[in-house]
């Protein structure tokens, strides 16, 4: 696989769509073939298992049936979405990938992480994002944003104490991938952090040749 694999973390309301949508025009006007998609989703079969996850009518899903599901769409999704693009040297954005798994379903849903690997074996089948960024929200910060939000879905419902949880699992993902994960300060101004993650981006292209 010759392209590009960007994926971009963070809890709810931290500007991840803003920022892929900044990225993706950056990609463009420099003439680089840039997909840009998201987990759960990004095709119609993917799309349809994140309808079921997210649905608050399904609150009695339990944290085993979650994790496969997330890992199901993710599984389609890589195959029909992710691998195409990086094979043909594209640049993919991804809103969200196996991080996430790890930190709500490992971490915060208390499965723990070998166990996600473990079921996301076979669905990332050796796709790794060479760059990821966390824009860090503090959970107070994240909850504050979701109050102009008028409707919240399954996952986006859950306590203030899962999402905390959901914060400390990021906090600690990052500190072990260092070299792959950079942590972003969500709360500066959109413009201010596209200029951050562009640096980072330019520095490892340029490192890579690219
Ligand atoms: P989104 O709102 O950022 O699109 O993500 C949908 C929700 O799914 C969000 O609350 C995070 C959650 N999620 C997981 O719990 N595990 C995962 O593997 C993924 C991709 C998302």
């Amino acid at each position: 696989m010759s392209g590009f694999f960007i994926s971009i973390e963070g809890t709810d309301g931290s500007g991840k769509t803003t920022q892929i949508e900044m990225l993706e025009h950056y990609f463009k006007d420099r003439g680089f073939y840039v997909v840009c998609t998201r987990e759960p989703g990004g095709n119609r079969i993917s799309e349809k298992i994140r309808e079921i996850i997210i649905d608050k009518e399904n609150v009695g899903m339990t944290a085993v049936t979650e994790a496969l599901l997330y890992a199901a769409a993710r599984a389609q999704h890589v195959y029909s979405d992710i691998k195409p693009v990086l094979n043909d040297g594209g640049i993919v954005i991804s809103d969200r990938f196996l991080d996430s798994s790890l930190v709500y379903q490992g971490y915060a849903r208390g499965l723990g992480v070998k166990t996600i690997k473990d079921i996301n074996k076979y669905a990332v089948a050796d796709v790794e994002p060479d760059l990821t960024f966390f824009l860090r929200l503090t959970p107070a910060d994240s909850l504050a944003r979701k109050k102009n939000q008028k409707e919240l879905d399954r996952m986006e419902s859950e306590g203030e104490k899962f999402h905390r949880l959901v914060y400390d699992g990021y906090m600690r993902l990052c500190k072990i991938n260092k070299e792959r994960i950079k942590v972003i300060d969500a709360s500066k101004s959109a413009d201010k952090i596209h200029s951050e993650i562009v640096a980072c981006i330019e520095k490892l292209l340029k490192e890579k040749g690219i």
